[in-house]
């Protein structure tokens, strides 16, 4: 990622500092011997659970029934979500930390967005463009798993996520995945789920229906 600091917002600098500090912070994990190595081992080698092996396409693909065409919309959404790429998100305008984001999408009967796709991650990106700030997703790290698991229960960041060029990820318990947008490109970044202040973006599970874009 080429970042200059005099293209960057405010909001943008915070982001990219966020991910600087926790790139710090995985350094120093490392050198205690908890680090990157051996969490990636854990995440995605052999057989630590069902989780581990589940394709991000194998869950969540649910037409529960209840956005069926209501005669005016032949893809509607519950009142307040969009729809984007089959799925139904709303965003979540007050800054909240993890948890409470968290909850404030189970209020809804949604969980915090769990993109799997670089199509998912641009409509989860969706209220950003006009929200310009920080919105959490639902990516908590688990030590034990060495991962990022979703809130979605499809297991760990899979093949799909937007880390910026040249951070890895340290998934470690009580961290929690967020998003902004610099210069034109969703970057993830990892913060202390009860740290950070931000935005939100919920899914719903149900409601999916492939044909509706
Ligand atoms: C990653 O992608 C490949 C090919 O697209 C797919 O076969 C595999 O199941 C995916 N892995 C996971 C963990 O979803
Ligand atoms: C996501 O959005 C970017 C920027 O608009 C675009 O270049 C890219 O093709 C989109 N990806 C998908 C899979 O839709
Ligand atoms: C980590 O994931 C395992 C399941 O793989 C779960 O039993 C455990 O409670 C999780 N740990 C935390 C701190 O969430």
């Amino acid at each position: 990622m080429k970042l200059t600091l005099t293209a960057l917002t405010a909001l943008s600098i915070f982001a990219a500092l966020v991910s600087m500090a926790h790139g710090q912070q995985s350094g120093e994990s490392m050198g205690r011997g908890r680090g990157r190595g051996r969490g990636r081992g854990r995440g995605h080698g052999h057989g630590s659970g069902e989780t581990t092996t589940m394709s991000p396409y194998s869950c969540f693909t649910r037409d529960d029934g209840t956005c069926d065409d209501d005669g005016e919309n032949t893809c509607p959404c519950p009142t307040g979500f969009y729809r984007c790429a089959g799925r139904c998100y709303t965003a979540v305008t007050e800054a909240l930390f993890y948890d409470a984001a968290a909850e404030r999408c189970a209020s809804l009967g949604a969980h915090l967005a769990t993109p799997r796709s670089a199509e998912e991650n641009n409509c989860t990106a969706i209220p950003a463009l006009t929200l310009p700030n920080v919105f959490w997703i639902g990516f908590r790290g688990n030590s034990s798993e060495g991962a990022y698991l979703g809130e979605d229960g499809c297991g760990p960041v899979g093949n799909f996520s937007s880390w910026p060029s040249g951070v890895e990820p340290n998934p470690v318990d009580n961290w929690c995945v967020h998003f902004g947008i610099v210069l034109h490109e969703i970057i993830w970044a990892e913060l202390q789920c009860d740290r950070g202040l931000f935005l939100a973006v919920c899914q719903l599970d149900g409601c999916y229906r492939p044909d509706c874009l």
